[in-house]
């Protein structure tokens, strides 16, 4: 199945002598002044998030569109040089993948991941079960109970098999809650009733027992009705043995917002026994952004990431695309944008240099100790079952 793509066991190992890098640039900034001024530039190996986040033993990933990957040179070096995760931005959703009943197109996600694949990245499944995004002849088929659970299963299997050696884990449920924690009323829990999800969770890990299956979902950063709601569903899950192991927390911010309880939240999931994600971050600012604005989005996203440093058991940070030439907010938020940490020239924002800062050595509080078995996730120890 796996076929020219190595397997988990012999994918390649991601290159240590970020850290030996990173080492030498900290030695020379402590050298004096003149020194530190020769910080390492943006494009530098050393300085590139990834061997930060290696080094901190989390992720730094990023949502891609295939387009502007084969298309764009920066896009493509960028997104190589500084992430070590990628989440297919749209190219997983079913639309894409089964755009006809049975008929299925995988051109779009297998480019990405031969992308990443090429570049060391680890790849990060969105998505399995959503309102959102289906093709017409799901969404508007009417199908009965019994039948709908029948194209379910069928598409998470299939999907999930087929990407069994090259995606680690599974947004499996996206979307599930209304703001105020009920359930949001779709066509799965309208006709399969509300233990669609626990069902979907199973048939994703009878697939690929190895994969990381988590829930996904946005304005449950900080402490809320709905964030609570996701709480007692991971809980109860957990205590009927059904297989999640993890809690995707979107993050599409808008500026200045982001809520003071957030470190208190992922610790609060982390501590059910499950992996926390932040798995969408952008920060949206009424545009023409200012200099100060651009500011306080660096302090956001600083502080989302220090918040997920501060917890072991939040294994990382997905921005949702990296530059603001390809970003969904325009055309989701009118009049907004400038969301992300490169700007639409692919030059780095305030906002890139706040996760180079907070992804600094020496500020990982939450760090889990580099013992076999609780590496990076970048490595292949955590990529085997040793970190489940
Ligand atoms: C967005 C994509 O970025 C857009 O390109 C697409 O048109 C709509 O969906 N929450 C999710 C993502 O889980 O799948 C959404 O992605 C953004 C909100």
């Amino acid at each position: 199945m796996a076929g020219r793509f190595p397997s988990r066991a012999t994918r390649p190992i991601p290159s240590r002598l970020g850290g030996a890098a990173l080492v030498l640039a900290l030695l020379a900034g402590l050298a004096g002044p003149a020194a530190a001024a020769q910080e390492p530039r943006a494009d530098s190996p050393e300085a590139a998030l990834r061997h930060l986040a290696t080094a901190q033993g989390k992720h730094i990933g990023a949502a891609v569109a295939p387009g502007p990957l084969t298309g764009e040179k920066p896009y493509h070096s960028t997104l190589a040089r500084e992430f070590n995760e990628v989440t297919p931005e749209n190219a997983l959703k079913w639309a894409e993948v089964e755009p006809q009943r049975g008929k299925y197109d995988w051109s779009a996600a297998d480019r990405i991941i031969e992308f990443a694949q090429r570049h060391r990245q680890r790849v990060r499944g969105h998505t399995l079960v959503w309102h959102s995004q289906n093709p017409s002849w799901l969404a508007n088929g009417d199908f009965a109970p019994d039948e709908l659970r029948g194209i379910l299963r069928d598409h998470i299997v299939t999907k999930v098999n087929r990407y069994e050696d090259r995606i680690f884990a599974w947004d499996v449920v996206n979307e599930p809650f209304n703001e105020d924690g009920g359930m949001r009323e779709t066509m799965w829990l309208r006709k399969l009733g509300r233990d669609y999800i626990a069902t979907a969770l199973r048939w994703a890990h009878r697939a690929d027992p190895d994969a990381k299956l988590y829930l996904n979902d946005y304005n449950i950063m900080g402490i809320n009705p709905k964030s609570d709601a996701m709480y007692e569903l991971v809980r109860s899950l957990k205590r009927r043995g059904v297989p999640i192991h993890g809690v995707g927390i979107q993050g599409h911010r808008i500026l200045g917002q982001i809520p003071d309880s957030t470190e208190e939240n992922i610790r609060r999931f982390a501590e059910l026994g499950v992996d926390v994600a932040i798995t969408e971050l952008d920060v949206r600012i009424p545009m023409p952004a200012s200099e100060q604005e651009l500011r306080t989005q660096a302090a956001n996203y600083a502080q989302v990431t220090e918040g997920c440093l501060a917890v072991r058991r939040c294994v990382g940070v997905t921005t949702w695309g990296f530059t603001d030439r390809h970003s969904w907010i325009p055309d989701w938020f009118e009049g907004q944008g400038a969301a992300l940490p490169f700007d639409e020239q692919y030059r780095p924002k305030p906002a890139y240099y706040a996760l180079r800062e907070a992804l600094a050595p020496g500020n990982g509080r939450g760090r889990a100790p580099s013992a076999p078995g609780s590496a990076a996730p970048a490595t292949a120890a955590a990529d085997s079952r040793a970190g489940r």
